[in-house]
């Protein structure tokens, strides 16, 4: 089968290749892969930022929707059929409640073997089934930045309906996090670096957009959510906007802390967490009940994923720099050549 690798760390080294078709174990479901979606994770991983140690040659990718090929003996028993149609969770075998320290250990793209291929092994205890009017690539676009954006709002997030949120950036997580905070009611402040951005952040649902060119955009959030600040922030960027959200944030609010786009280490000032009561909540994805819930949410609402742009898997190393250069709003796709 064709699959989309890492030889050896460095974006130079993303290829198509061909590669031996995976073969389900008895508690295994077999999956043709119908549609791919790209993360900033994914990005990390290849150039060996994300974990210097993973294995090497490593099949890129987290996020798949595929149709079932073949279920193993045992897989048999819950239930799936040949035919049926599942997402693979990210953590293989996080079925509910918080991660354990080996959670990080199952994770698919790095260290297991990712979903960038024709064909892909997944435990039975660890797909969701979605429903066939589900179009294969909005489906492949929620198990990383949707399920995140859910997890950080309404799982561990509480946001209700009236509350303000702030999302940063248009990735594919935020624009999850506008999505879905106007399903729970809320009110979304949202943040840009990106001038043509702007309008498509408002047509989203966003109540104001902000195009923001460095510090300082904390204090305008407080401003417009009324002085005291917002209920909740998306943080992807980590510490190069932290101090911005906890700017931004009202006492005894809540700042979900996702990403690291503007970086994870660094000194940052934490007083103004502890002198109002701030709560510093982070979020790794969620475990298959969460996948679950979000999809409760998801599909009677008819919301549609935000969708870039769709590459194929010989055009891989395109739409790797298409991440990184920043420039998308939304989610990256990859299909299987020919799918
Ligand atoms: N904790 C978890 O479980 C989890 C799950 C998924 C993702 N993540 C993390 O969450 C972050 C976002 O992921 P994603 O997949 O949504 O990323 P993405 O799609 O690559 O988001 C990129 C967008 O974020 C904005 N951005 C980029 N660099 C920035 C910076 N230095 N400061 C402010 N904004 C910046 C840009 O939007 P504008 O042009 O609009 O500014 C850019 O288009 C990543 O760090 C990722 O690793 C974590």
């Amino acid at each position: 089968m064709r699959a989309v690798r890492v030889n050896a760390f460095g974006l130079d080294e993303v290829v198509e290749t061909e590669v031996n078709d995976p073969v389900p174990a008895p508690d295994e479901v077999l999956l043709r892969v119908l549609a791919c979606s790209l993360n900033y994770r994914d990005l990390l991983v290849a150039r060996g930022e994300y974990n210097p140690r993973y294995p090497l040659p490593l099949i890129l990718g987290s996020d798949c929707c595929g149709e079932i090929v073949q279920v193993g003996s045992e897989a048999a028993t819950t239930g799936l059929r040949v035919g049926d149609r599942v997402c693979p969770i990210f953590v293989r075998g996080w079925i509910t409640g918080p991660p354990t320290r080996t959670t990080v250990k199952s994770t698919l793209g790095g260290p297991l073997p990712g979903v960038f291929s024709e064909l892909v092994v997944a435990r039975a205890d660890s797909v969701v089934p979605v429903p066939r009017t589900l179009d294969p690539l909005d489906a492949a676009c929620l198990p990383c930045a949707g399920v995140t954006a859910f997890s950080a709002l309404s799982t561990l997030g509480t946001v209700r309906a009236g509350d303000v949120v702030l999302t940063i950036g248009s990735g594919g997580v935020s624009l999850f996090g506008i999505q879905i905070a106007g399903l729970l009611g809320a009110r979304v402040i949202a943040t840009t670096r990106t001038p043509e951005k702007r309008d498509r952040l408002l047509a989203l649902g966003a109540s104001e957009a902000l195009v923001t060119s460095g510090p300082g955009f904390g204090e305008t959030v407080r401003r417009l959510a009324g002085g005291e600040g917002v209920d909740h922030v998306l943080e992807v960027g980590g510490v190069g906007t932290l101090p911005e959200s906890l700017a931004a944030v009202r006492p005894g609010g809540t700042v979900s802390l996702v990403g690291v786009l503007a970086g994870s280490q660094g000194p940052i000032d934490l007083r103004p967490a502890v002198m109002r009561n701030l709560r510093l909540q982070g979020v790794f994805v969620g475990p298959r009940t969460t996948f679950e819930a979000l999809l409760a949410a998801w599909l009677p609402s008819g919301l549609r994923p935000v969708i870039d742009s769709v590459y194929p898997f010989s055009r891989a190393r395109a739409a790797f720099d298409h991440l990184a250069s920043g420039r998308h709003f939304g989610k990256i796709c990859l299909v299987p050549d020919g799918a």
